[in-house]
C-alpha cells in the first residue's frame, strides 16, 4: 500500500511555527530542561539527569531522542546534563565526572533535589520505571537485556541510579580515584553501607533496559587498580569525593546550553598511576558479591 499523508496548515502558520508543532521536543527549553505545563509536576521534585560520556556520539543521539518523551510522559520537572571527558587522560573517570556534574548542575540551578546517574548506553523500556528519588538510594537498572534481564549481583549500583541531593552530599559523592572500567559503583555501595543506607529497587517487571551495543577492551579500558581501591575505599570515603574535588586534576572547559541537553565539557589531565602491589593477590577477592 502506498500512503499519502496530507498535512494542511492554516495559511497564517509560518514555517518556524509549523516546525515547532511537528517537533516532539518543542517544549524542551535550552539546556534540555522541561517541566509540565503550569508547573504541575507529579511531585515537588526537581530532577537532574547526569550522563557521563566519552566518544559515544551515536549512543548520545539515541539516548536523547528516547529520554525526552520518556521523562515527559512521567510528568517530571527535569533537565539532562551530559558530562563529557576530554584531555590527556584516556581512561574514563566516571566518579570524578559525576562529582563535577553534580557541582556544575547545582551552579546552573540550585533547586535540584534529586539526581539520576545514567549510563548513556542504557535505554529504559517501560514508562512505569519512575525517575524520581526515594527515601533510600534507588537502583533503577534492575533488569538489562545484556544480563538476560537478571540482576547480576545484589549490591550492584551501576547503570542507572537515583540519589537525593542530601544523600549524595552525605556520601561525599563518588570517589575521584577510579579511572577506567569498573568499581566506582561498588565503591559507592560501600559508602552507603558505611552510612547504614539501604539500597532499594523498583519491580524487575518494569525496571527493564536495553543496552546499546559497544565493545569493551579489557586490556585498555579496565582499571587494574579497582580491586585495590575497593578494598581500601571505605577508609577514604570522607576525604575522597566532593570534599577534595578542588584538588582533583580537572578543569571545566565549557558549559553550554544546547537544544536537548546542557553540555559540561571537562578536561582531565593524565593521572598518576595508582600503586597497588601485586594485582593477582587482590584480583581474586569477590568483594562486590557480598550480600546486603
Ligand atoms: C564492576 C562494576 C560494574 C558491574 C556490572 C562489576 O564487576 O565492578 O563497576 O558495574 O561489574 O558490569
Ligand atoms: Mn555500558
Amino acid at each position: 500500500m502506498k500512503v499519502a499523508v496530507l498535512v494542511t496548515t492554516s495559511s497564517k502558520m509560518d514555517p518556524e511555527t509549523l516546525h515547532k508543532t511537528l517537533n516532539p521536543y518543542r517544549n524542551v527549553r535550552a539546556g534540555g530542561k522541561w517541566s509540565p505545563a503550569g508547573n504541575r509536576s507529579s511531585s515537588s521534585e526537581k530532577v537532574a539527569i547526569l550522563v557521563t560520556y566519552k566518544d559515544r556520539e551515536e549512543h548520545l543521539k539515541i539516548f536523547l531522542r528516547h529520554m525526552h518523551p520518556f521523562l515527559q510522559r512521567q510528568g517530571l520537572d527535569y533537565a539532562i546534563y551530559v558530562i563529557e571527558q576530554h584531555g590527556e587522560e584516556q581512561k574514563f573517570c566516571k566518579g570524578l565526572l559525576y562529582n563535577v556534574g553534580f557541582t556544575e548542575a547545582l551552579k546552573d540551578d540550585p533547586t535540584y533535589n534529586c539526581f539520576i546517574f545514567h549510563d548513556v548506553d542504557l535505554i529504559p523500556e517501560d514508562v512505569r520505571n519512575l525517575y524520581t528519588c526515594r527515601k533510600s538510594p534507588f537502583h533503577l537498572s534492575v533488569a538489562i537485556d545484556k544480563f538476560e534481564y537478571k540482576l547480576p549481583y545484589v549490591t550492584l549500583f551501576g547503570g542507572v541510579s537515583a540519589l537525593t541531593k542530601a544523600h549524595y552530599e552525605l556520601l561525599n559523592g563518588y570517589s575521584n580515584l577510579y579511572c577506567g572500567w569498573g568499581g566506582e559503583d561498588d565503591d559507592m555501595t560501600r559508602r552507603m553501607f558505611k552510612h547504614k543506607l539501604r539500597l532499594s529497587r523498583p519491580d524487575k517487571d518494569f525496571a527493564r533496559y536495553k543496552m546499546l551495543a559497544h565493545s569493551r577492551n579489557r586490556t585498555t579500558d579496565d582499571n587494574p587498580a579497582r580491586y585495590y581501591l575497593l578494598s581500601t575505599g571505605v577508609s577514604r570515603a570522607d576525604t575522597d569525593g566532593l570534599t577534595d574535588l578542588q584538588a582533583a586534576n580537572y578543569s571545566v572547559t565549557s558549559v553550554t546550553h544546547k537544544e536537548l541537553y546542557t553540555h559540561i565539557l571537562v578536561n582531565i589531565t593524565k593521572r598518576r598511576p595508582i600503586k597497588f602491589g601485586n594485582p593477582h593477590k587482590l584480583n581474586k577477592t569477590k568483594i562486590h558479591h557480598r550480600r546486603m
